[in-house]
């Protein structure tokens, strides 16, 4: 992929499409395929030596890829600044596709204890039944993975910041120590985008994206991408893709390329309204404390400021101990917070989460409940208003509890 030179809002706005191929019109045509027919059986013995290299030999079988899946991954591509990438139908595809390309039996993975639950339960079920050991690391390890790594180890995956608990990790360190040791390191970098995080460019062999958040960012279609820093990578990772007969819907890729037009102004409005009400609950008598990288007081902002340039509208709240049904009232008389497990699309969310639950190698310290929030498009006045009223019928489910 060529290193075009150009600043990311441009990339976004630009890369993928190409109207003069397409009769002048501004977006790519969305292909609805199965079936390609060859012109000769020439062409067709050729395309079936080296189906990936289509520019050359043409296109194989819609499942292998079409002109509107490599719209999307050329686009996401350039932002990631990789050899390739791969799309696949979801976030979890794209995780799941991406081990499974990396790992066979008889390896040990390292994963951060703040992984994405469903990531967990992939590498704690059909991972473990075809033979790979995991070990869950702290999320700070930084350099010091490297005690943790066996003779067999063969991929650490990385998350940062965690998607519920939003610690960060240095990425750089991590990189640098499986590098050395022919270790492959994996990110799961949807929290900042494409835009804000370029993971490649530290190390790390392959990028992945719920691109279901903020690249399709209107909540309605499901996909994920792979993004590998190396042409070995690549193939292997597409070649997994390929036999495990993963691909996307045409629509929903369609989705990704129009969600990623508009992506970088979008961004720009969930980080600001993000850290408007994120400093607003840090004033609030109700909360312990803000988990939110860009801010100066959380202790992952240090890595944060050196290696991201920006800020997604997800964090969360540690709230002072309070009783279920207080929390309960809060998130049950919101009006404007869904309540709801993604994030990514227009609209303002809310989740509680219970780490500890499921967390091996650590336990996340409390004291009170941890609600996850999505700072989404709305006017932040509205929001803090709406959660201000909240918060008013959690001190009422209190006191009535009380009387
Ligand atoms: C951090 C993170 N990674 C991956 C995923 C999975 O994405 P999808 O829902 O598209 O499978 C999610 C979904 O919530 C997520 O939050």
């Amino acid at each position: 992929m060529p290193r075009t030179g150009r600043r990311d809002p441009t990339i976004v706005t630009h890369a993928g499409r190409a109207p003069r191929e397409n009769k002048g019109f501004v977006n790519p045509p969305v292909y609805h395929a199965s079936t390609v027919l060859f012109p000769s059986m020439a062409a067709m013995r050729r395309c079936e030596a080296d189906p990936f290299n289509t520019q050359e030999n043409g296109y194989n079988y819609g499942r292998l890829g079409t002109p509107t899946s490599e719209a999307l991954e050329d686009a996401v591509n350039t932002l990631e600044q990789g050899y390739g990438t791969i799309s696949v139908s979801s976030g979890l595809a794209a995780i799941s596709t991406a081990l499974l390309a990396v790992l066979e039996a008889g390896d040990h993975l390292l994963v951060t204890d703040s992984a994405y639950f469903p990531t967990r339960k992939f590498c704690d079920g059909p991972l473990r039944r075809f033979g790979v050991e995991t070990t869950y690391y702290p999320p700070e390890i930084g350099a010091g993975i490297a005690e943790m790594i066996r003779p067999n180890t063969r991929a650490i995956f990385l998350e940062a910041p965690g998607s519920m608990t939003f610690e960060m990790q240095d990425v750089p360190a991590i990189a640098q120590v499986a590098a050395a040791r022919d270790i492959l390191t994996l990110i799961d970098n949807t929290w900042a985008t494409p835009l804000f995080f370029k993971p490649l460019t530290h190390g790390v062999d392959i990028s992945l994206h719920a691109a279901t958040k903020y690249i399709v960012g209107h909540a309605d279609a499901m996909l994920g991408t792979m993004s590998c820093r190396t042409a070995e990578t690549w193939r292997k990772v597409k070649m997994t893709a390929v036999q495990l007969g993963q691909c996307a819907g045409p629509d929903d890729i369609y989705l990704g390329i129009r969600g990623l037009r508009s992506m970088s102004a979008r961004l720009r409005q969930h980080q600001e309204a993000g850290l408007t009400v994120a400093r607003w609950l840090q004033g609030r008598p109700e909360v312990d404390r803000v988990l939110h990288p860009a801010l100066p007081e959380d202790p992952g902002h240090a890595l944060w400021q050196r290696d991201f340039s920006g800020a997604c509208g997800l964090f969360a709240m540690v709230l002072k101990p309070v009783p279920d049904i207080a929390v309960d009232a809060f998130i049950d008389n919101l009006a404007l917070f869904g309540l709801g497990a993604s994030w990514g699309g227009y609209e303002s969310l809310i989740l509680p989460g219970y780490p500890n639950r499921f967390r091996t190698a650590t336990r996340f310290a409390g004291p009170g409940p941890l609600i996850r929030l999505h700072i989404g498009l709305e006017d932040p006045a509205d929001l803090m208003a709406d959660l201000d009223a909240g918060f008013g019928h959690m001190a009422r489910a209190i006191a009535d509890a009380a009387a």
